[in-house]
């Protein structure tokens, strides 16, 4: 099927205390936006897919040299304007309404083909979509002033992945009657129209790399890779 994929990857990064964005990170030899490209790439051609992809990039930035394939266009202020400049860039390049989107960060570089085309084929006959997904398995607190008010019931809690797949023409609303300096993903979003999206078993090794200590976890995954 034709996919339509945007890669956020116009943050800065201040979370990794490094002088570059961590999209452009190395890992070994390539740069975390590269791993999440190519992974996708991998996904379409082992699967027969035909993907549509825009890189969104910080003001003035250029791609690296081994992201190919790809067309850009530049972010903005908040990861949702950037997912909605995606869009903006999809849509002249002729997307259409029902077509789906799947939007993925630029700093979870490990996700895995199996992943991606489990997301697909379970939503595919679906009418809003859904994301990957973590069950929790940690004990988690809601705590004000350092004082416990409540234990959450972890069998209905997941910590959200990329990707996340919603028709464009549904997801463009979404983000253009959300508060996009608010919300962290595109579920939060098309949750906001009052629709349910769905939650999809995903894999632990699809981290987001947010701090140092991230990129060792990362290293050692592609040592000893799950597929
Ligand atoms: O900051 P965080 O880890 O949540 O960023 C997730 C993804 O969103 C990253 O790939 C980052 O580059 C991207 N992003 C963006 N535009 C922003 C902020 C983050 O494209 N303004």
């Amino acid at each position: 099927a034709k996919i339509n994929l945007i890669i956020p990857a116009a943050g800065t990064g201040q979370r990794m205390q490094s002088e570059q964005p961590k999209q452009y990170l190395q890992l070994n030899g390539l740069s975390l936006l590269g791993h999440s490209v190519s992974r996708f790439q991998e996904w379409a051609s082992q699967y027969q897919h035909t993907l549509n992809t825009v890189v969104v990039l910080p003001k003035g930035d250029t791609l690296p040299s081994e992201v190919v394939g790809v067309v850009t266009c530049t972010g903005g202020a908040s990861r949702a304007d950037s997912v909605f400049a995606g869009l903006k860039a999809l849509a002249s390049l002729d997307a259409l309404s029902e077509d789906w989107v799947m939007v993925h960060d630029a700093a979870r570089p490990l996700v895995l083909a199996t992943d991606i085309e489990r997301l697909y084929q379970t939503l595919v006959a679906d009418e809003v979509g859904g994301i990957l997904a973590e069950p929790i398995t940690a004990t988690v607190k809601q705590a004000k002033a350092n004082v416990i008010e409540k234990t959450l019931n972890r069998e209905s809690l997941f910590l959200a992945q990329t990707p996340q797949m919603f028709r464009f023409g549904l997801l463009m609303q979404a983000l253009i009657d959300c508060d996009r300096s608010q919300i962290t993903d595109e579920a939060a979003a098309v949750e906001g129209l009052g629709l349910c999206p769905k939650v999809v078993l995903g894999s632990r090794q699809n981290i987001k790399i947010t701090v140092p200590e991230d990129l060792v976890f990362a290293q050692s995954w592609l040592k000893h890779p799950s597929e």
